[in-house]
């Protein structure tokens, strides 16, 4: 089929610094990202060396480049070709042949070969509206195999409207002086007014809507922050 011409622009949607190589170059530095608790949970979830794993938005590919020694197949999925050029070139470096890097989207990714066992993202998710987080569920759920693995996190708040306000401020007290080595105050206002973060309450129904069973919820008590472990059913 082809593309309506009313489905949205996922490269308008990126955020223009991740298009932008200066940017990505810093990247690692500021956001310090470790994945190595998310593999060992992947890993304890059953990932394993016969496995195919998705990572949607995988920037840098910080949870690919580690991932890889551990499954078949790692398929690294983002739209920002700056972001799969570092990758690409740390994989060589390390001498991995099983990352494949795919520019496109959640909106846009054709998985081929056979079904994922993991699909993974991390801090990716919030650059879609609620409506097509729910379409691209569903293009997650379609690419699993039934009993795969969806792990993700993002900035889903899980408190009530009412008690947002609070919750933000007592985050944004906490940003970074300097944005090489964090998100800046001013950043962070730029993301919760120009990009899509929402509510834990309205993502759950979605996913169980696309045909997940919600396993594990995990850091809601941060009330900002949330990851969950969902089964494909
Ligand atoms: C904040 S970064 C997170 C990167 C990485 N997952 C991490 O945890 O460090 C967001 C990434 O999502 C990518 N992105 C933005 N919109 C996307 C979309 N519609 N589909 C897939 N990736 C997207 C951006 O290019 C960027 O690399």
């Amino acid at each position: 089929m082809t593309t309506p011409t009313w489905y949205l622009d996922e490269l308008d949607h990126a955020g223009p610094e991740h298009l932008d190589a200066g940017y990505v170059a810093g990247y690692d530095r500021k956001t310090g990202v470790d994945p190595a608790g998310d593999l060992a949970l992947l890993r304890d979830l059953g990932l394993g060396e016969a496995d195919t794993l998705v990572d949607l938005g995988t920037g840098t590919g910080a949870l690919p480049l580690i991932a890889a020694p551990y499954c078949r197949r790692v398929v690294a999925v983002d739209v920002s070709a700056p972001m799969l050029a570092v990758l690409q070139q740390r994989a060589e470096d390390a001498g991995i042949a099983n990352i494949e890097c795919v520019r496109a989207g959640f909106l846009s990714y054709e998985h081929q070969g056979a079904p994922a066992n993991v699909v993974y993202s991390r801090h990716a998710l919030h650059h879609l509206p609620d409506f097509w987080k729910a379409v691209a569920f569903e293009r997650i759920a379609a690419m699993l195999k039934t009993g795969g693995i969806f792990h993700f996190r993002d900035l889903f708040l899980s408190v009530g409207p009412g008690e947002a306000a609070e919750a933000i401020e007592h985050w944004l007290a906490h940003a970074s002086e300097t944005p090489e080595v964090g998100w800046t105050r001013e950043e962070l206002e730029i993301h919760l007014r120009e990009e899509y973060s929402t509510f834990t309450w309205l993502i759950e129904p979605m996913l169980e809507r696309a045909g997940f069973r919600i396993e594990a919820r995990h850091g809601l008590e941060s009330k900002i922050y949330a990851a969950y472990t969902c089964v494909r059913v």
